[in-house]
Formats: structure tokens, C-alpha cells, sequence
């Protein structure tokens, strides 16, 4: 029965996979031996799970964090009914071997989720990527970072994990069943969930971004190179002074991550400053701040045009609203901000990682049809299939893309070539890069179609 069950799960591709990696670990992972069960049964061929038996998906996670739950199921730090007497019938060789095999391959996209899950989807959203101060909750983007690919073999990749698998870890880190090689660290980061928490955050962590499947047989896998970070780094949050110019600094990054909130007689939309310009303005390639400073003044269409006009042609398109007054507190709070993160940066040149990377027009034009289409497959299980966006307690934590509460035709994201070259860099949020330049034209020329402030 196991038999049949097992070529059914496996099909033809695994045969094949079988025959171009004849090692020790391609043995195990996909015929197992003697008594122990092949892998594959449960985690699949490529590492990709079985979803709905909290079965993981082992794709992603690295040799080094493999290597280490295999150690932790054979010597009783992490125990399970199914793991613990596989992993204690495998010598330390075929661990390693099993961990090799499984490490050369990449998850492959989950599923959508259908639009009804979208609150849960973005009540997750909020815990996974800042935590809940209220709850001592720490964000879980801390550790694992914001895509959830993890950091270093430490931190484990997350993204795109099975929910049943994530809901069940969770529990058991917070219970002190589960403890690891990890120093406790998770046991913390969980003691604060709720039951509803916990589903909540495992829905979003199993949508996480993940990257096409590596393609690369087993052999060759080679440490991907490390690309030097190029562009500037902003002085760390921390670092804002304990002085009346640090006070100014502290109230403008207030203003541009929540505009409505803190300068709401300028806004007349649901936008934030930091919904364009990433991570508080300090993302490179996402619109940082910290370009933008040196730049000015400079001339435009014939005059000169100073950084506290940008910001004010900012509030009346982009926010939809009115210019603060000159000298007024809330221009005074922001440029104090735009500033103290500039400090280092150089006058005058056009530094690397500003704006949003130009990208070409594709030769067949964009497709508005098509970028409908693509709208609802990837974007609408957050911005909402009528572009509204979603809130959360009153908080917008998916902006809205049209309509009344988004921004106005004059704003620059409403120009088609920006705003593709704004989604190539940076949507899916949460796994940037992913649309091809064709993709983010089609979807740009059917956003620039849809009604929305004048
Ligand atoms: C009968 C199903 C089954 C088989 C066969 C199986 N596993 Fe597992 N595996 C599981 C389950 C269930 C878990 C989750 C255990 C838990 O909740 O702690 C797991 C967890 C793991 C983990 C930890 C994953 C993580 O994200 O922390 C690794 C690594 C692993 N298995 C490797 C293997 C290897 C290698 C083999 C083959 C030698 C194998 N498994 C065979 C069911 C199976
Ligand atoms: C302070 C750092 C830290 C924070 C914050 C944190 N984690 Fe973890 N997480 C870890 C470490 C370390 C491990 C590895 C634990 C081990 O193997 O013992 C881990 C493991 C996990 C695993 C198991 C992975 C697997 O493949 O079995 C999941 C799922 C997970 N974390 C999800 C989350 C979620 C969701 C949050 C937010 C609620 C979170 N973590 C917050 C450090 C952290
Ligand atoms: C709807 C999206 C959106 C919102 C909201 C938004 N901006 Fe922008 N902003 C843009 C785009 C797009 C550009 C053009 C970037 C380029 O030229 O590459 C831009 C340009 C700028 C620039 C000039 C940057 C440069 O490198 O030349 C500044 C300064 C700026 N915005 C500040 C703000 C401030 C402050 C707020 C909040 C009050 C804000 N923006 C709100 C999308 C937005
Ligand atoms: C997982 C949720 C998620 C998905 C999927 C997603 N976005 Fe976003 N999007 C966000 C968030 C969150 C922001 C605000 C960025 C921030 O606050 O850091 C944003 C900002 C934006 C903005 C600028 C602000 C606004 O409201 O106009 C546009 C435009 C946008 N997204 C378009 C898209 C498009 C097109 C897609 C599909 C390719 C997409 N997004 C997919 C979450 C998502």
C-alpha cells in the first residue's frame, strides 16, 4: 500500500530526479533504506511538503539548520513521534548526506489564499513584520527577516513554510515542547501569542514570498557570491540625538509612517509617506529619503525647486491633500528627518540606490488586460479585489492602490513608467523582484486606468 501511495506521491519526475543525482542523499531522500522510510514521502521529492499533515517543507532551509534538526531529533532536544527513531536510525553520514540534498533546493511559490482570509492575512502581516508592543510580541521580521528567508544558519528560512506546520511549531515553542539548537530564542518569541494570533501569523508566514525552484543538480551547488552593498547606509534608529533637533527628527519619521495620523489637515487620503518610500524612507532603490536630500535645490521646468517644494508637491498629489505651511511644524519635523538621515551622504551627486531603478518599456507596449489579471493572481489578496486596501483596528496596513482614499492622477506613482519601475522593485511586498518588466508595465497600465483623485 506505502508503495503505491509512494509512486503516486512521486510520479515520473522523481524517477528521473532519481537518476540524475545517484548520491547517498538522493538514495535516502527518495527510497529511503532497510527501515528507514524515504524521505520524500513525507517532505516530498524537492523538499516541498505535504501541506495538510504539518508535514514540512524542508526546501530553503539550509544544510546547516538540516544538519542540526536531524542532531536535535536523534540526541532528544527536539523529540517527535515520526522524527526522533528516523533520525536516530541514520548514522552522522547520511544525515549530512540526506541535509545536502535536500539544501540544493529553493521552495516553490504557495498557493493563494483566498480573498476572505484577507484580515487574517493582514492582522498577520502586522505581527509577523513589527511585533505588538502591547504584547511584548517581537517581530518575528527580526530574526527571520522581513521576506523570511532567515539569516545565517541560525535563523531558519520561514517563508512560505506550510500554515499546519508553522500553527504547530508555534504552539510548541510557546508550550517548551519543542526546544532546539535556537538558545530558547523562539520559546521567547512565542510565549505572548494567542490561539487566534498563531493562526493569524502562520497564514501570512505560509503566503511569505518564496523564489522559483533552483534548478541545479545536487553536485554543483555553489555558494551564491555576495554582492557588496553598494548604496549608502542610514544612521541606525537608534541613533537619533536626545536633543530638541532629535525631538524634531523623532515627531517627522512619526509623520512620514503614519501622514494621516500626525499631519492630518494636509492629507486627504489613507497614504503614508513610507507606503512608497519603504521602510521609513530608508530602502534603497524604494524611493530612500537619503537620495533625495543632496539633490536639492535644483532646477525644474525652468526654475529652482527646493526639497521643502518637493515635499509640499508631495502632500498635494501624492497625499491627496494641501501643502503645509513653510517654517509650519510638520514641514519643519519632516525636512529634520529627510536630513539627519542624509548626514554622510554627498551633496550634489546623484547617489546609487535612489528612486526606483528605470526599467525599459517592453517592445509589445503594455497590456492593461493582462495587468488585470495579474492584479487579481498577485496583488489583490492584499490591496483588496476593488484596490481598497485593508485596515486593521483602524490602521491601514495594506494601502489602498485606487479610488477616492489613494493617490491623485498628478502624483508621480500615476505616471506609468514610474510606477513600474516602483512595482518591479518593490511589490509583491513581500517578495520584491519577481515581476518581470513586461509584468510590471501590464499591471502598471492597469492601475493608471482605474479612477482616482484628480
Ligand atoms: C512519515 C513522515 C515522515 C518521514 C518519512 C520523514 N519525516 Fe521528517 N518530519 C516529519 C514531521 C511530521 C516533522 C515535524 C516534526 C515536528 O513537529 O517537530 C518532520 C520534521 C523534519 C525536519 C525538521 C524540519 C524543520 O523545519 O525544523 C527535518 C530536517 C526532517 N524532518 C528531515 C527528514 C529526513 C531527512 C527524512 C528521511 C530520512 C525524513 N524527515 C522523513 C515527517 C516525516
Ligand atoms: C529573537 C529571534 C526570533 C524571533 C523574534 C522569532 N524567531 Fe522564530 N526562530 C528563531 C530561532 C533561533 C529558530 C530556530 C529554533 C531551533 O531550531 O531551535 C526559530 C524557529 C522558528 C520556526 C521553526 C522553523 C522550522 O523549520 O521548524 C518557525 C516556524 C518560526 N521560528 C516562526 C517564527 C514566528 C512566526 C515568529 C514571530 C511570532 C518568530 N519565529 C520570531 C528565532 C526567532
Ligand atoms: C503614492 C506614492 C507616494 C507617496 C504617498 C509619497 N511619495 Fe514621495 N515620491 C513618490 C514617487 C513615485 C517619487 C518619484 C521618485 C523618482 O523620481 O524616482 C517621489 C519623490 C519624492 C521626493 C524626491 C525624491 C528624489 O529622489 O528626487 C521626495 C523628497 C518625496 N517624494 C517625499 C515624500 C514625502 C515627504 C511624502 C509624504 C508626505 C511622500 N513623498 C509621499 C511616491 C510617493
Ligand atoms: C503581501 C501583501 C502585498 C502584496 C501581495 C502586494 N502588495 Fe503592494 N503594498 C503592500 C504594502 C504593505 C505596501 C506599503 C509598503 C509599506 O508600508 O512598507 C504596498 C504598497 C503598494 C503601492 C504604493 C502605495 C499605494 O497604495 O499606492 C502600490 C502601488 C502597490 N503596493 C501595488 C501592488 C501591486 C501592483 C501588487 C501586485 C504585483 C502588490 N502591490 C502586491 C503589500 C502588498
Amino acid at each position: 500500500m506505502r508503495r503505491v501511495l509512494g509512486l503516486l506521491f512521486l510520479g515520473v519526475a522523481m524517477a528521473h530526479a532519481a537518476m540524475r543525482f545517484p548520491t547517498l542523499g538522493a538514495q535516502l531522500a527518495l527510497n529511503g533504506h532497510g527501515s528507514i522510510r524515504a524521505c520524500a514521502d513525507c517532505h516530498g521529492s524537492q523538499g516541498q511538503g505535504l501541506p495538510h499533515f504539518a508535514y514540512p517543507k524542508l526546501a530553503g532551509l539550509g544544510f546547516r539548520y538540516l544538519f542540526g534538526a536531524l542532531q536535535s531529533f536523534a540526541d532528544g532536544r527536539r523529540l517527535n513521534g515520526i522524527m526522533t527513531p528516523i533520525a536516530r536510525a541514520l548514522t552522522m553520514q547520511e544525515m549530512r548526506a540526506v541535509a545536502t540534498y535536500y539544501a540544493s533546493f529553493r521552495p516553490r511559490p504557495p498557493r493563494p489564499v483566498p480573498s476572505t482570509d484577507r484580515f487574517r492575512l493582514a492582522r498577520g502581516r502586522r505581527y509577523y513584520q513589527h511585533g505588538d508592543m502591547n504584547d511584548r510580541l517581537i517581530a518575528c521580521a527580526r530574526c527571520h527577516g522581513r521576506r523570511g528567508h532567515g539569516m545565517g544558519a541560525r535563523f531558519p528560512w520561514v517563508a512560505g513554510q506550510t500554515e499546519a506546520y508553522v500553527k504547530e511549531q508555534l504552539r510548541s515553542f510557546r508550550a517548551g515542547a519543542r526546544r532546539g539548537p535556537g538558545l530558547g530564542l523562539m520559546r521567547d518569541a512565542a510565549r505572548p501569542l494567542d490561539a487566534r494570533q498563531i493562526d493569524d501569523i502562520a497564514l501570512y508566514v505560509s503566503v511569505l514570498g518564496v523564489r522559483p525552484p533552483l534548478s541545479i543538480p545536487v553536485e554543483s551547488v555553489a555558494v551564491p557570491p555576495i554582492v557588496p552593498r553598494r548604496s549608502f547606509v542610514p544612521p541606525r534608529r537608534n541613533a537619533i540625538p536626545h536633543s530638541v533637533f532629535g525631538g524634531a527628527v523623532r515627531r517627522g519619521r512619526a509623520i512620514f509612517d503614519h501622514t494621516a495620523r500626525y499631519a492630518q489637515p494636509y492629507v486627504g487620503n489613507a497614504l503614508s509617506c513610507s507606503d512608497c518610500h519603504l521602510g521609513e524612507g530608508r530602502e534603497a532603490e524604494a524611493g530612500p529619503m537619503w537620495a533625495a536630500a543632496g539633490l536639492f535645490p535644483r532646477s525644474y521646468q525652468g526654475h529652482v525647486t527646493t526639497l521643502a517644494a518637493r515635499i509640499q508637491a508631495a502632500f498635494i498629489h501624492s497625499e491627496n491633500g494641501r501643502a503645509p505651511p513653510l517654517n509650519g511644524p510638520v514641514l519643519t519635523d519632516l525636512l529634520a528627518y529627510v536630513h539627519w538621515m542624509s548626514r554622510g551622504e554627498v551633496i550634489g551627486a546623484h547617489a546609487p540606490g535612489r528612486g526606483y531603478p528605470p526599467i525599459a518599456e517592453p517592445k509589445h507596449g503594455a497590456d492593461a488586460a493582462r495587468g488585470a489579471s495579474l492584479y487579481v493572481q498577485r496583488c489583490a489578496v492584499c490591496h483588496g479585489a476593488r484596490g481598497e486596501g485593508a485596515r486593521y483596528h483602524g490602521r491601514v496596513v495594506f494601502p489602498p492602490v485606487w479610488g477616492s482614499l489613494s493617490f491623485g492622477r498628478r502624483a508621480s506613482l500615476a505616471r506609468t513608467t514610474v510606477m513600474a519601475a516602483f512595482l518591479k522593485s518593490t511589490m509583491p511586498y513581500t517578495d520584491p523582484g519577481t515581476l518581470t518588466s513586461g509584468a510590471a508595465y501590464d499591471l502598471a497600465a492597469f492601475l493608471e486606468a482605474r479612477p482616482r483623485p484628480p
